[in-house]
């Protein structure tokens, strides 16, 4: 309970309601006791920052045995369909998109999924869409993540990617 004064009066009056409606003066919060019809709830956020670098050299060093571990055949279409300049900033997007997701995910680089688990490919819009597969789909499930909102960008030497799973 927060212990500052309140002054009577109108003033007062709308602090007391705005503290009551919260757990500060020790009752319960309506927030977090009834939600509202059609109330979404974040299940996890992840971010990540890849360099666009790393990606060009592991593909210098691995070929295309990288690409196929990382992302699936309609990725590698996208990622090439731009002019040669741009070709490692898509991957460093999806790569850092993908590390994102992972995070919402709550397993990180361990266990069972794989890459291309997670495809994420642009809407008529060019907005990226996500479609999850094998082990991937049946820790969200599990989760009970119904909606992703991720979102990629990039400059010539990083790219960044934020997901947001909710249910
Ligand atoms: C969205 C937009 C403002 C981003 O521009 P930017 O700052 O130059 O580029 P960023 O690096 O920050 O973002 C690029 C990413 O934005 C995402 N993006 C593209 N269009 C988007 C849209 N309509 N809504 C949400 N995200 C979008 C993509 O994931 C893209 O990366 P990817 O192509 O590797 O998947 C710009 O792409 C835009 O105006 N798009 C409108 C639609 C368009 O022109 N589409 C062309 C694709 S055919």
């Amino acid at each position: 309970m927060l212990n500052i004064p309140i002054p009577d009066g109108i003033d007062g009056k709308i602090i007391r309601q705005a503290f009551e409606s919260t757990d500060l003066m020790g009752g319960a919060s309506p927030a977090t006791t009834t939600q509202p019809a059609g109330f979404k709830m974040i299940v996890g956020h992840g971010i990540d920052i890849v360099s666009v670098d790393r990606i060009r050299q592991m593909h210098a060093e691995h070929g295309q045995r990288f690409l196929d571990r990382c992302f699936t055949p309609a990725e590698q279409s996208y990622c090439a369909r731009s002019e040669k300049k741009r070709y490692f900033e898509h991957l460093a997007g999806r790569f850092a998109i993908k590390e994102a997701i992972l995070k919402v995910l709550g397993t990180g680089r361990r266990g069972a999924i794989q890459w291309t688990d997670m495809e994420i490919l642009p809407n008529e819009l060019g907005q990226p869409v996500l479609k999850l597969s094998g082990e991937a789909d049946r820790i969200a499930t599990d989760k009970e993540i119904r909606r992703w909102h991720i979102s990629i960008s990039h400059i010539d030497t990083h790219a960044t990617g934020s997901a947001i799973g909710e249910k």
